[in-house]
Parts: structure tokens; C-alpha cells; sequence
């Protein structure tokens, strides 16, 4: 079974932990995304929901390499955003950008109840092996009518490309399909707004490079092209309250 294939590999800690012990790879996967035909950045639509909902304390869950906390800094000075994530390496990012950041596990904030006004989960909540008591673990750390701000991608999510290399869309347990009534079960009020982006491949290798940072089984069997390449994602962006 390729590495992080399936909906186990997707969950399982030690997986998460080795995918994301460094930055790289997801530095690779972040830097062939832009706008689909709509010209929507689904990063766009995710801090305008952030930053329209004001500001306060914000916590950010699973904050990858920062950019996103950072982004949302320069939109809005006066925020007070705490940035977390499981991995040391992430955390070292996030802080190298000028963010307050500290290693901290989602279903397991080590926050008092009510200590947030808002809070942040982008391209994350697909991993965390207890998706419910996560979600039960960022109610408590928000304050009542607090703002969870969500992203995800949908099954159909580089769809054409996983099929050309042999492989098959990822289902995992959080998409664009089933975000909503999950979010349904925590919070009263869930918003949903789908978006289709688009990842540009300069190359072939390009490609192969992209899928060899969560499947080198596919990396290998992706057949070759000439030129340049783009294919469709699905993403969803949600607010939860
Ligand atoms: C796909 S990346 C997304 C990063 C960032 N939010 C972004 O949009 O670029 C998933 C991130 O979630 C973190 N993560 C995975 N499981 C986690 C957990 N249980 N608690 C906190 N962070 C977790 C990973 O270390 C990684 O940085």
C-alpha cells in the first residue's frame, strides 16, 4: 500500500508524524496551487472569513509552515493569533515567520476552556486519529458563539492525476462531502463554500515530485508527459459556530 494512501495511513500517528517531521515536503505540495476558473483562492476565502469575523484571540490548529497565521497577521495587526501544530519542525517555522507559535496536539489543547474567540483548521482535520473529541476540544477552547474556520478537499481532489498514475482519489474521513454534517454534530451554525483551484506542473518531473511527498509508488507509475500540466482540486471552505 503506498505511504498515506488510505484512510488508516491518513490518521495514523506515526505516518503524520514522519510526513511532516520536516517542512519540505509540504513546501513542495503548497507551491503548485493557484486559483481554479472562478479565480478563487480558497486560502483567500479562508482569511477573509477570518479576518471579517474579528479579531481577538484566534487559535490555529495544525499551522503547517505558517504562512497562513502569518498572512493573517499582515491582514490584521492587532489579532491575537497563537499558532499550533504536532510537529516541532512546523512549529519552528510558523515561529521563524514572526508568529507566536507552540507544539500542541488537537485533541488535546492545552488551553483553558472559553480562551478563544476564534479558531483556525486548514488541511488538517483529515489527520487527527479522533476527529469528534477533536471537534469537542476546539468547542471547549472557544468561547460561546466563537468561530471555527475550516479547509478541506473533496474526493474528487486531483482526481485526474492520482488516476493517471494508477492510483484512485484519497477518501479520507474529513472532505468537502462530509465536512459539513460532521461540523453539524459540534456547532449549531455551518457554513460551506466549495472551490475549485488548480495545481500547474511545470514538468513532468514536476509531477512526480509532487506525488513522490506522500506516494513514491505513484510518483513511479505516473506516465510520462512533455510540458507543462494542470489539473483540478476540490476544496471546501467552512465556518463553524
Ligand atoms: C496538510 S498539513 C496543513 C498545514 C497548514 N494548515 C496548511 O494549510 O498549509 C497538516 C498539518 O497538520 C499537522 N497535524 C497533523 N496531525 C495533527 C494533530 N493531531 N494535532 C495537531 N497538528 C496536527 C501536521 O503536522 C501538518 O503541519
Amino acid at each position: 500500500m503506498p505511504e498515506m494512501r488510505d484512510m488508516s495511513q491518513m490518521t495514523d500517528r506515526s505516518t503524520t508524524d514522519r510526513q511532516y517531521a520536516s517542512t519540505d515536503r509540504l513546501e513542495t505540495r503548497r507551491s503548485v496551487w493557484g486559483p481554479g476558473p472562478e479565480g478563487v483562492s480558497p486560502t483567500d476565502l479562508l482569511r477573509a472569513n477570518v479576518v471579517s469575523s474579528g479579531f481577538g484571540r484566534i487559535l490555529e490548529i495544525g499551522c503547517g509552515t505558517g504562512q497562513f497565521a502569518r498572512s493573517v497577521v499582515d491582514e490584521a495587526p492587532t489579532v491575537d493569533y497563537l499558532a499550533t501544530d504536532l510537529s516541532p519542525a512546523m512549529v519552528e517555522a510558523t515561529r521563524a515567520l514572526g508568529v507566536p507559535a507552540q507544539v500542541a496536539a488537537a485533541d488535546d489543547l492545552p488551553f483553558s476552556d472559553d480562551a478563544f474567540d476564534g479558531a483556525v483548521a486548514a488541511w488538517m482535520l483529515y489527520h487527527v486519529p479522533d476527529l469528534d473529541g477533536t471537534l469537542r476540544e476546539v468547542r471547549r477552547v472557544l468561547r460561546d458563539g466563537g468561530t471555527l474556520h475550516v479547509a478541506t478537499n473533496g474526493r474528487e481532489h486531483l482526481g485526474e492525476l492520482l488516476r493517471e498514475a494508477g492510483g484512485e482519489p484519497l477518501v479520507t474521513q474529513f472532505m468537502s462531502e462530509n465536512a459539513a454534517e460532521v461540523l453539524g454534530r459540534h456547532f449549531e451554525h455551518v457554513t460551506q463554500r466549495d472551490v475549485e483551484t488548480r495545481a500547474t506542473f511545470v514538468d513532468h518531473d514536476a509531477a512526480c515530485a509532487y506525488l513522490a511527498t506522500f506516494s513514491p509508488e505513484l510518483a513511479r507509475s505516473l506516465p510520462h508527459f512533455e510540458g507543462p500540466r494542470s489539473y483540478a482540486g476540490r476544496t471546501a471552505v467552512l465556518t463553524a459556530r
